[in-house]
């Protein structure tokens, strides 16, 4: 079969290659591949910055953010069946660290996890991939033509969980929020929170009338742009910020971000920032503020499988709300035999997917 892989911290060196279809053992589930999604970090190790092969091979089969529907199940699986879509689990746990011998891998301690596509384990660019059932999340078929969002929408399921278990720490109602970034992450976390009934402001970078501010428009999000007005005016003229997701890949933001926040207010930061950026910032004023603001401020990477599961039950609602905004988010839709077209950087692109069957 043909598998999308790289040669791990080589550049550009995404190829196509012959891998055999996957055996699969009693527990195990072999999975035909629909489509994948394309993010920064498959940007990344196809730029040799990021990624690492499984051991014993050269390669890494790219992919994390996977779509297919179940060929075939191992002996001893119960409840899987030919022909059901299913979502895969990008992150395996170490070997026996206390959050992930707890089932929260997500939350490893130690660093030593795998992931399927990044680090050490393949993933679902090719046309079948085998897993574990338990690392399965199967989709209801209604929801199998959009399912390679859960990948990104388990991420913005975790924010809004741990958020909500971090502020137990007092009495929290956010009625106002803001998310900075408008690509699929920040898209998703903004419908995650109106959804929610939270008042949601979407920030970026761009001049409104774009795609990306009508379809944070179209679900009822305030789109601003930094390029307008101020990031700090942006935020005098809201008034007080319950929550600010700060998703724009600039790690600048995260301390704008955090100033930005009212009193008891949660700042979440998911930007993966690979760069040597400096920048200077007005501590005083800002550690002033989360101070005397009772701030609370944290790092969220991954997901847990109940943010999976979470997400499954998102997706429904968002389809059942904003159908036409789900499927805009798919702007460019690249056959596997074309995949180079997949790594150009395009205006307006929301969510790349590599169609594979
Ligand atoms: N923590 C995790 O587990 C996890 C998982 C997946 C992704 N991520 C990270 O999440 C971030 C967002 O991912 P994505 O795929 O949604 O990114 P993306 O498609 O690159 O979108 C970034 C968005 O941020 C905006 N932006 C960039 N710099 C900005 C600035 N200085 N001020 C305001 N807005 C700015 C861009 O605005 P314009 O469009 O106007 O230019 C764009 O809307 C990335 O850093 C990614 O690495 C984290
Ligand atoms: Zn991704
Ligand atoms: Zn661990």
């Amino acid at each position: 079969m043909k598998a999308l892989a790289v040669t791990p911290r080589k550049k550009y060196s995404a190829h196509l290659r012959d891998v055999p279809v996957p055996d699969i053992g009693d527990s195990e589930v072999l999975v035909r591949s629909v489509r994948a999604g394309v993010c920064g970090t498959d940007r990344e190790i196809h730029e040799g910055l990021y990624g690492s092969a499984p051991r014993g091979v050269d390669y890494l089969v790219l992919g994390h953010e996977s779509s297919g529907i179940v060929e075939s199940v191992g002996r001893s699986v119960h409840g899987f069946e030919k022909g059901q879509y299913v979502v895969r689990a990008v992150r395996r746990p170490c070997d026996g660290c206390a959050n992930c011998s707890a089932g929260a891998n997500d939350m490893c301690s130690s660093g030593n996890f795998s992931e399927s596509g990044i680090k050490e384990l393949h993933g679902c660019m090719a046309e079948y991939f085998k897993d574990e059932s338990r690392y399965l999340i199967q989709i209801p078929a209604d929801l199998g033509g959009v399912s390679v969002l859960l990948e990104p929408l388990s991420v913005v399921e975790k924010v809004l969980r741990q958020a909500r278990t971090i502020q137990q720490r007092l009495v929290w109602r956010p009625k106002t929020a803001m998310v900075i970034g408008a690509g699929p992450i920040g898209i998703l976390q903004a419908m995650l929170l109106i959804n929610e009934g939270m008042d949601v402001y979407v920030a970026a970078r761009s001049a409104p009338g774009n795609l990306k501010s009508r379809l944070a428009e179209s679900i009822g999000a305030a789109y601003v742009s930094t390029s307008c007005t101020s990031f700090e005016n942006i935020v005098k003229q809201i008034g007080s910020l319950d929550f600010v997701v700060e998703a724009s890949g600039d790690s600048s933001m995260a301390f704008q971000a955090i100033d930005a926040a009212g009193n008891n207010g949660v700042v979440c930061l998911t930007s993966i920032t690979c760069g040597n950026k400096e920048v200077s910032v007005p501590s005083d004023k800002v550690n002033l503020n989360a101070v005397l603001g009772n701030k609370v401020v944290f790092g969220s990477v991954n997901a847990n499988i109940i943010d999976h599961y979470n997400g499954v039950r998102s997706l429904k609602k968002f389809m059942d709300r904003w159908p036409d905004v789900v499927n805009a988010m798919f702007t460019h839709r690249v056959p596997l035999q074309q995949y180079e077209r997949a790594f150009e950087s395009r205006s307006d692109d929301i969510k790349t997917t590599i169609e594979i069957s």
